[in-house]
């Protein structure tokens, strides 16, 4: 017969093979219970042996008091967080390696304890005189960080018990370990046991936890990916690299919105967070070329102006090249065909290359059509108004679909000195000084207005 752990912590749910007064998991005494299986089959549990204790129900209408938060001092991320750090979370970060987790979270730490916190970093990646020369280089070196530089998990939460840090970092999930899992650091069982445990003590304690954790490509290290349902929120660090510029984006939050994005630079004094990220992304935009079109997106509760980018050539090729930098391949797809089908614009034969200006990823339908303005230009050879903006969701039909937030994005188009706007009907309602609109029920209208403001 398999053999089969017939103990289980009752804090933890680590699995035993005997009784023991103490878990080897999580350190609590007198939690481990011999398991009864036979008494979980339903029947059983239908006849009330092994039955439970009744639980406390409340209703709907408790008032909680609102979740304790501390700013950590730099604006992009407390923003990306919801409005600063909620105390006894646990925050994953994840990213490629090399993006800038570590300078940003030291970054963090640091200015955190120079204004009277107290944070502690744990580094199983670097040597502690590297931390230390990595903030020196930075100009954070003054600041009241504690460092350590250790991997091993019963140490590393020993040492938080007994300081209580008000924020701890650990840099990274992939290099830690619990030495009663029987797997290498950064596989799956590791990682999860690891995360299981820094959250358990974050909820215990009321410290704030960051988890830093490298996106891989290969599947040799588990990812971010398998850990991220335990923790509270998690948030992914991008970029492409060779451009200065990152953007920290929330995919879960239990204490904020989730989707929201922070933009950072990063520079020899480490990561600077981007005030106005429109400004900085339609900076480098030259004289009106053909294959440009500038749209006025929203990410998060922030308007953004990106501008995307086109090229069509002859292809050399059997099958067209479709290449896609910042922008979804499938949705691109979809937004050729629409063309085709109600428009008759078509591509075949002829390569196709889109990009987002700045090295940012842009997910909202609502860019649709300035995927199309961009092509349509490209294609034409023919340069779009310099003054224009465009949103907007194209449906299979054709039809223009409402977005969300129009006057946001007309406002943010206005303050950065644009005075025309493409858009969908719906957004009609929205009048705004200084910003001639048109409004377009589908794609043909769309298309047949894209030059008409230059002719008129
Ligand atoms: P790092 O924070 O170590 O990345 P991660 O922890 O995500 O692996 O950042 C590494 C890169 O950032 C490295 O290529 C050097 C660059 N960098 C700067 O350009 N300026 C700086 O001030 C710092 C500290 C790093
Ligand atoms: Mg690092």
């Amino acid at each position: 017969m398999a053999k089969r752990n017939a103990f289980q912590c009752s804090a933890c749910g680590a699995p035993h093979m005997k009784w023991t007064g103490c878990c080897n998991e999580c350190g609590e005494w007198n939690t481990v219970h011999e398991l009864v299986e036979a008494s979980l089959g339903p029947s059983q549990v239908a006849n009330g042996a092994g039955r439970g204790r009744p639980l406390e129900l409340v209703g709907l209408a408790h008032v909680a008091e609102p979740p304790e938060r501390r700013f950590l001092g730099i604006a992009e991320l407390d923003r990306v967080l919801g409005g600063g750090i909620v105390s006894a979370s646990a925050v994953l970060i994840g990213g490629d390696p090399g993006i800038g987790k570590s300078t940003l979270l030291l970054q963090a730490a640091a200015n955190f304890a120079a204004n009277g916190g107290s944070a502690v970093y744990i580094s199983g990646e670097e040597a502690t005189t590297q931390v230390q020369m990595r903030a020196e280089r930075i100009g954070l070196s003054s600041s009241p960080v504690m460092l350590v530089s250790e991997t091993g998990i019963r140490d590393i939460v020993a040492t938080l018990e007994a300081t209580r840090p008000d924020i701890a970092i650990v840099d990274s999930v992939q290099t830690m370990w619990v030495d009663s899992v029987d797997s290498a650091p950064g596989s799956v069982s590791q990682l999860r046991a690891v995360v299981y445990q820094f959250v358990r003590f974050a909820k215990r304690s009321g410290s704030a936890v960051f988890l830093i954790g490298h996106v891989t490509k290969d599947g040799q290290i588990a990812g971010p990916r398998v850990v991220e349902h335990l923790v509270d929120t998690v948030l992914y660090f991008e970029g492409e690299r060779g451009h200065q510029y990152r953007m920290l984006r929330a995919v879960k939050n239990r204490f904020g919105p989730a989707d929201e994005i922070g933009v950072f630079e990063m520079t020899g004094k480490g990561l600077q967070g981007v005030e106005n990220p429109s400004a900085m992304f339609l900076s480098d935009r030259g004289r009106p070329s053909p294959g440009s079109a500038v749209f006025a997106g929203i990410e998060g509760t922030r308007p953004l102006l990106v501008e995307f980018q086109a090229l069509v050539a002859q292809s050399a090729f059997a099958s067209p090249r479709r290449n896609v930098v910042g922008w979804d391949g499938n949705r691109l797809a979809m937004v050729l065909a629409v063309l085709d089908a109600r428009c008759g614009i078509g591509f075949g034969g002829q390569d196709l290359y889109l990009n987002i200006a700045g090295g940012i990823r842009i997910t909202e339908p609502a860019a649709d059509l300035a995927v199309a303005a961009a092509i349509i230009s490209a294609s034409a050879q023919r340069p779009l108004s310099s003054d224009t903006v465009v949103f907007g969701e194209i449906s299979l039909t054709g039809a223009l679909r409402p977005v969300a937030k129009p006057e946001l994005r007309l406002k943010e188009a206005k303050k950065l000195g644009f005075s025309r706007a493409l858009a969908p009907v719906a957004a009609k309602k929205v009048v705004l000084d200084g910003i001639e609109a048109t409004w377009l029920s589908d794609l043909p209208e769309f298309v047949h207005s894209l030059y008409q403001a230059d002719e008129n």
